[in-house]
């Protein structure tokens, strides 16, 4: 990516000297982070916590508490490690950034959350390309301390194993399903709709858009659906998928998908903003400010 080298220019810490181990694991160089580099933490973390109060799942905002994790400082990977082992069995391991597919599910399946080991630029506070470790620790780490949701993980990087052998038509259906759940999803709570998606609850502007704004479509959860369902990966979402629990989505997704993936391979591929006959609408969106160039 473009902003990597001017990013790696900003860190006393460059890529040449943390060192790689197998599968991309690298130490979280922790003493290596500058003063801008805590701020940029803390900003993201108090702005974050200020509008998900309300709007995050429950279970997300009291499980940062329960790790511990604080504006403060960059947290060490090794202190958040902690509360996870306790609670679910997971563990956290410091990457340079994306893995292949391959490795990536690995660790999943072996409980071993990647987390990348460095912060984005105070200009990049607002919109980030690609993740980093504010994407990964603040959004995708919590919810791996309940218990139902980390097992739906595990079993996910077990479903990309496997779904790797059997090909790339499978690899797409199954990214579709992480994309709006793991990344895009809302929950259905008492009082309403929440989100639990981490590239929602790392982002200001789409953690205030996917519940405030009529433009994009909220729709409830059908693992075939969401298979089918192309997405945006530089825009906001079209569309949400809405669980009504994590027993719900783990429920959902503990058939083989081997036949599924067989069944759905012949069938079209739906765009990201359409609603179907049959879909639970929460919201029908009025699509206002949708890019009309293809979905992913
Ligand atoms: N049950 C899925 C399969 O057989 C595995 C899976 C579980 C995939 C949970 C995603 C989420 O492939
Ligand atoms: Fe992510």
């Amino acid at each position: 990516m473009d902003n990597k080298p001017a990013r790696l220019e900003n860190l006393h810490t460059d890529k040449g000297k943390v060192p790689v181990y197998a599968t991309g694991i690298v130490t979280q160089p922790w003493d290596d982070y500058s003063a801008t580099d805590h701020d940029v933490w803390r900003r993201l973390y108090e702005r974050q916590r200020r509008l998900l109060v309300g709007r995050a799942a429950d279970e997300f905002l009291a499980a940062q508490d329960a790790m511990g994790m604080t504006p403060d400082r960059i947290p060490k990977f090794a202190d958040m490690d902690q509360a996870l082992r306790d609670a679910t069995g997971w563990t956290l391991v410091g990457v340079e950034g994306l893995l292949p597919e391959l490795d990536f599910f690995d660790h999943l399946a072996n409980r071993r959350f990647p987390v990348t080991w460095w912060i984005r630029r105070p200009d990049q506070v607002d919109y980030i390309e690609e993740p980093d470790l504010f994407h990964d620790l603040f959004g995708h780490v919590p919810l791996l301390m309940n218990p139902v949701f980390a097992d739906y993980m595990a079993a996910y990087g077990r479903g990309g194993v496997k779904a790797h052998g059997i090909g790339p038509e499978a690899l797409q259906m199954l990214t579709r399903l992480y994309w709006y759940t793991v990344e895009f999803g809302l929950i259905r709570q008492k009082d309403g709709l929440r989100i639990y998606g981490s590239g929602i609850v790392s982002s200001k502007g789409e953690s205030i858009h996917c519940l405030d704004s009529d433009a994009p479509n909220r729709i409830g959860f059908d693992l075939e659906r969401i298979m089918r369902t192309r997405y945006r990966i530089d825009t906001y979402q079209k569309t949400y998928f809405v669980i009504d629990s994590f027993e719900q989505l783990m429920d959902a997704t503990r058939p083989d998908f081997t036949p599924i993936y067989a069944r759905l391979a012949s069938r079209d591929s739906i765009p990201a903003g359409d609603v179907l006959e049959g879909d639970l609408v929460f919201n029908k969106g009025t699509g206002e400010g949708w890019a009309t160039d293809a979905d992913v």
